[in-house]
């Protein structure tokens, strides 16, 4: 059987639920782009997965709405309770296309390393861009698209540190990892740093904040031959006029 994210979805919920320090590293950071209190704000959450996002966004007092096109992951986040003064409804959606999300409804758009998922850029900033207000922003981070490059590895020459090997960057499209363990299993969509960047202009965002975060000590301590390389891109846009 091939993978899909709806396939994989059981192994991602209990991964998470078990604790990982990446992903909670990467909650981490996307919520660092965000003011420390929501109260009063409307979110979504693009490819909001298991919740992870959406319910670190509710506690901080936010409206959440969380899609994702994989219906078990949408019964994984249903089932997780939320929790904190905010709220969260759960819906399956492609983030290309919002078709559960109104025009102008929301003040935030998080997308947690989702948008290394869908299949059509373009179509994901038109839709994000119709449902955000005109003060409205968009959040998201990705894996490192110079790092995190189609089949990259690590490697070690005898008595130097593990270094992360890096080909094909500027090869763009769909791929699929070979390691059984891990969440690219289920296949992403490699792009180039420009590409993203450009993509956002194109679409009337004016870029607030980028960041290439150093991992955080538990992502160290877990895994160090991490140290020194970002793992995540992360980006706060603003809908420009
Ligand atoms: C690595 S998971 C991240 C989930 C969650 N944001 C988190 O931080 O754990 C990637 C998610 O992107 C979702 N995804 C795949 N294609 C998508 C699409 N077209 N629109 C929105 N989300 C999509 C997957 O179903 C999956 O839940």
């Amino acid at each position: 059987m091939t993978d899909s994210w709806d396939t994989i979805a059981d192994w991602y919920a209990g991964l998470l639920r078990t604790g990982s320090a990446m992903h909670e590293f990467n909650r981490d950071v996307l919520l660092g782009l965000l003011p420390g209190e929501l109260g009063g704000c409307r979110v979504l959450d693009l490819g909001c997965g298991e919740g992870i996002v959406a319910r670190a966004l509710a506690a901080r007092g936010a409206s959440v709405a969380g899609i994702d096109p994989s219906p078990r992951m949408i019964e994984h986040a249903r089932a997780a309770a939320a929790g904190g003064p905010g709220t969260v409804t759960y819906a399956v959606d492609d983030g290309c296309v919002l078709s559960t999300v109104a025009a102008e409804s929301v003040d935030w758009v998080t997308a947690g390393l989702s948008l290394n998922n869908v299949p059509d850029l373009d179509a994901a900033l038109t839709a994000v861009r119709r449902v955000l207000t005109a003060q409205g922003e968009l959040a998201f981070t990705i894996p490192h698209p110079c790092f995190e490059a189609p089949h990259a590895s690590w490697t070690q020459i005898t008595d130097r540190p593990v270094r992360r090997v890096v080909g094909d960057y500027l090869a763009e499209g769909f791929w699929r990892s070979d390691n059984p363990e891990g969440a690219r299993r289920a296949g992403n969509q490699h792009r180039t740093l420009s590409t993203y960047l450009t993509a956002l202009v194109r679409h009337g965002f004016a870029l607030e904040t980028v960041t290439e975060p150093s991992p955080s000590d538990q992502v160290a301590a877990a895994q160090p031959h991490r140290a020194g390389l970002p793992p995540f891109l992360a980006v706060r846009a603003r809908r420009a006029a």
